[in-house]
């Protein structure tokens, strides 16, 4: 564990891409100083005198944007901002890149919402100053998890052992993606239930189990308390923090998970703006709402209800009035979460202050070996940014290796993951080339490939291409 102060010293200078960027400890040592700034804001009146946030918002918003400029401007800073994609010299071809470097010659910290899977990861290297990401497409969103955590925390008073249930779209938003990463590292379980079609991807649940440790408890078919319809759950995660009836008996109901009851509900909006053509409407019953008859159901008295807003009709305006409804209060967060991360990142935070009680062990970045070989494998994601073809043009396809049998890759910048298909070993290539072969990802032969010796073809023709043939099946 490293001193408060080391962790505030260690921020300066930055950046925010994904909430792994940062480990337990970092990430409470934001909130820390977020509770003291909603306590004596006018202490950082002037904190941040003299600098400058670039705010690029190339995505809708209202309370990201308008709270980290809030943020900037009540420390004493000040902006420069783009609004707008078709405003700047993006829409004329220049790269990512190019306009990092420009704005970073700018301002001192650069705020960033792009459509773009990993975005903000490309600016973040090539902008010189710390960059903020304020939502890359459907990726991440760590700020708001930030907001989020800050207000679990302060209504429940730790993070370690709640129970929260991600709700609605797990597919398209962001929000409950990096939510779902910081849960996990900080010992909380998590409970999905998405809307039927919209269950989170499969490298979320990938990464929940490969980087988090967690077990995933997958349900198909779960009856409502009052027996009326089904919900469909999609997958129950536990962290292994909080060893769970459930984890260990895994033929339970899902439905008992539920009626346990869950400390918050966090809820989320359709991400229309994101949909591919859907196949057939979206029928009503399909989505949960969260209504004053839900939240009577058992397992449901004690549950704040959260929402990163803005909502569409999956809350219903009747339960505003309700207590547990702290949506528009976890909006409001967002300036003092905001406040005390631009301070932390531009080094000039005038307090260190002691990470609250009760918000779990620290965790660090598991460091998966990142695969240098050029076999020709590209991220299967084609909203990632590099697969635009303006990014093209110099950024290299990156990713890390997930070692196992099989081997996976997952792209450095968006974390969208795939197994390719056929395996060769480096070694081969001291070998004369009639001897070189690959394997089925899956054989036994591919399994005793050293992982630094991994070479992974998206498919038999293209090893056969890169001169490798058929091995012994
Ligand atoms: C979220 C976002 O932009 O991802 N909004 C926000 O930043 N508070 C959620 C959403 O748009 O649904």
């Amino acid at each position: 564990m490293s001193s408060a102060e080391e962790v505030v010293r260690g921020l300066a200078g930055r950046s925010f891409a994904g909430v792994d960027d940062f480990s337990n400890q970092e990430l409470s040592c934001v909130l820390a100083l977020a509770a003291e700034v909603s306590k004596d804001r006018a202490a950082f009146s002037e904190v941040c005198r003299g600098k400058i946030m670039a705010s690029l918002f190339f995505e809708a918003s209202t309370r990201t944007r308008l709270s980290f400029e809030t943020a900037m401007l009540r420390l004493g800073g000040q902006l420069v901002s783009a609004i707008d994609v078709g405003a700047t010299s993006l829409a004329k071809g220049e790269t990512l890149a190019d306009m990092a470097r420009v704005v970073g010659g700018y301002a001192d910290l650069i705020v960033m919402r792009h459509p773009w899977e990993g975005a903000a990861r490309v600016v973040a290297d090539y902008a010189g100053i710390p960059v903020i990401n304020a939502g890359d497409g459907g990726h991440e969103h760590p700020t708001q998890t930030l907001c989020d955590l800050f207000t679990l925390q302060h209504e429940r008073g730790r993070l370690q052992g709640l129970r929260i249930a991600l709700w609605g779209d797990l597919k398209y938003g962001r929000t409950v993606h990096s939510l779902a990463f910081a849960l996990a590292r900080f010992g909380a379980t998590v409970v999905f239930r998405p809307g039927v079609g919209f269950a989170a991807p499969e490298h979320v649940l990938s990464k929940l189990a490969t980087d988090y440790g967690g077990e995933l408890v997958r349900g198909d078919v779960l009856l409502q308390a009052d027996g009326e319809g089904v919900l469909p759950v999609d997958a129950l995660y536990m962290t292994p923090r909080s060893p769970h009836q459930l984890a260990m008996l895994p033929h339970l109901s899902a439905q008992l998970e539920l009626d346990q009851g869950v400390d918050a509900l966090y809820v989320t909006r359709l991400q229309k703006e994101r949909m591919q053509a859907q196949k057939g409407d979206l029928r009503p019953e399909d989505y949960p709402v969260v209504d004053r008859k839900l939240l009577r159901r058992k397992g449901f008295e004690r549950s704040i209800v959260l929402h990163p807003l803005p909502r569409v009709d999956e809350l219903s305006l009747e339960i505003d009035s309700d207590p547990r409804s702290l949506y528009f209060k976890q909006a409001h967060q967002g300036v003092p979460v905001r406040m005390a991360l631009i301070s932390l990142l531009l080094g000039c935070s005038p307090r260190v202050t002691e990470p609250a009680e009760g918000l779990g062990d620290d965790w660090r970045p598991v460091s998966h070996p990142v695969y240098t070989h050029d076999t020709g494998i590209r991220c299967p994601n084609e909203r990632c940014v590099a697969n635009q073809p303006s990014e093209l043009r110099y950024l290299p396809q990156k990713f890390v290796l997930i070692v196992g049998t099989p081997p996976r890759v997952r792209c450095w910048y968006c974390d969208h993951e795939m197994e390719p298909p056929v395996i060769a070993t480096a070694e081969a290539y001291d070998e004369p080339t009639h001897r070189r072969k690959y394997h089925p990802a899956r054989s036994r032969w591919a399994a005793a490939i050293r992982p630094e010796n991994l070479l992974l073809s998206a498919s038999s023709e293209e090893a056969e291409a890169a001169g490798f043939r058929p091995g012994v099946v």
